[in-house]
């Protein structure tokens, strides 16, 4: 029996199967408001047949953006376009989480309310670009957030996680990873602090858990997830102890008995199969007792070797969801996976979202 394919009991979702689709955005939200629409159900709809969708970073509040075109949870038109999401997946007998996003230093004045710069743990600069309304423009400074900002950003995650569940999803994953706010605390590479938040890892993590605890308080446990990337993803911006610093926050994580937690790494399908990259998975199993999700790189092989050696109880698959509608149905039939186009990732409306077909022999 191959697990893979097999229905999966996360709390209280069954999921179809027991692979998941990561989150990816892909900047087609309404503008000005920033809400999901009838092209955003539709791309999720057709993708319904995975056993968990996590919906794209979206982000808690106006001072949590910084991609155009990413969408939003914090308000009421947002969570209206967000039901027509849910509803049109739940039809389709998917499950659906959304995943909560506070950028941090990953924007720019001229996307934050009343321009100011954007929020950080630390003074930082970002390297490269974003897109604003006046064109790619480099990152500027983000400055420190004072107590009162990590006070109420820590009220917004939770507004957003009860937003999510008014909106129907069937839970929602905190975005831990990839530099962005919260791993910009976690990092001691990117936080100097000198109060409550900085310094040893027991004061680094405290924003992370005061997040969670402030999620808890409108989504159970069971239809919470969390998603890290102990391994930095982003230049200049790393945690000089990182076994240390994420496996101490993981085996707080035991406790909490979320829905997941989810690892987020990059590897490419090559360094999945041939081994030339040693995945930090196992390393996390062994620390943490709950559900295990592991993304990067993953192709059949990859997934049912992790899966059949316990590294991991579920496994999430990125841009093959992107080229694949189907994707479920190919890796169990054996089917070619399309190659995805890395120019309609961000942008291009309905092209390289909703127009990729599904197999046929
Ligand atoms: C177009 C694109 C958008 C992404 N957006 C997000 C996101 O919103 N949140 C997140 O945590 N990761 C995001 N990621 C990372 C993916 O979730 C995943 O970790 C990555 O693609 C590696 O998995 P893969 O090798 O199967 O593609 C994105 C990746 C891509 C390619």
């Amino acid at each position: 029996m191959d697990k893979l394919f097999q229905p999966y009991n996360m709390g209280p979702n069954t999921l179809a199967n027991r692979i998941v689709m990561a989150p990816l955005t892909r900047r087609r939200a309404t503008l000005p408001g920033l809400t999901a629409n009838e092209l955003i159900g539709k791309y999720y709809r057709q993708r319904a047949s995975t056993g968990l969708i996590v919906a794209e970073g979206s982000q808690i509040s106006p001072e949590g953006y910084g991609f155009t075109g990413s969408p939003g949870c914090y308000s009421a038109a947002q969570v209206a376009g967000w039901k027509t999401v849910t509803d049109v997946v739940h039809r389709a007998g998917g499950k659906i989480f959304l995943q909560l996003w506070h950028v941090g230093p990953w924007s720019h004045r001229l996307l934050q309310p009343g321009k100011k710069s954007p929020l950080a743990a630390s003074e930082i600069r970002p390297q490269g670009e974003v897109l604003t309304p006046e064109g790619r423009l480099p990152y500027e400074y983000a400055r420190a957030m004072t107590v009162e900002e990590i006070h109420n950003t820590v009220k917004d995650f939770g507004r957003a996680a009860k937003n999510a569940m008014e909106a129907g999803f069937d839970g929602v994953e905190i975005h831990g990873a990839h530099a962005y706010l919260i791993d910009q605390f976690i990092m001691d590479g990117t936080n100097s602090r000198m109060d409550d938040y900085g310094g040893p890892v027991e004061n680094r993590a405290r924003f992370l858990f005061e997040v969670i605890a402030e999620v808890l308080k409108y989504v159970p446990a069971g239809k919470t997830g969390l998603r890290l990337s102990p391994r930095a993803v982003k230049p200049g911006m790393a945690d000089s102890h990182p076994e240390k610093t994420y496996g101490w926050i993981v085996d707080q994580l035991n406790g909490l008995s979320l829905a997941y937690l989810h690892i987020s790494e990059i590897m490419t399908p090559e360094e999945r199969l041939n081994g030339t990259a040693k995945s930090i998975v196992p390393f996390y199993r062994n620390l943490y007792k709950g559900v295990l999700i592991s993304c990067g790189g993953h192709g059949l092989e990859s997934a049912r070797a992790m899966i059949v050696a316990g590294h991991a109880d579920l496994i999430a698959f990125g841009k093959a969801f992107i080229s694949n509608p189907d994707l479920v149905a190919r890796l169990k039939t054996g089917a070619p996976l399309a190659e995805p186009d890395k120019e309609t990732f961000y942008h291009g409306g309905p092209k390289g979202y909703i127009d990729y077909p599904t197999f046929t022999c």
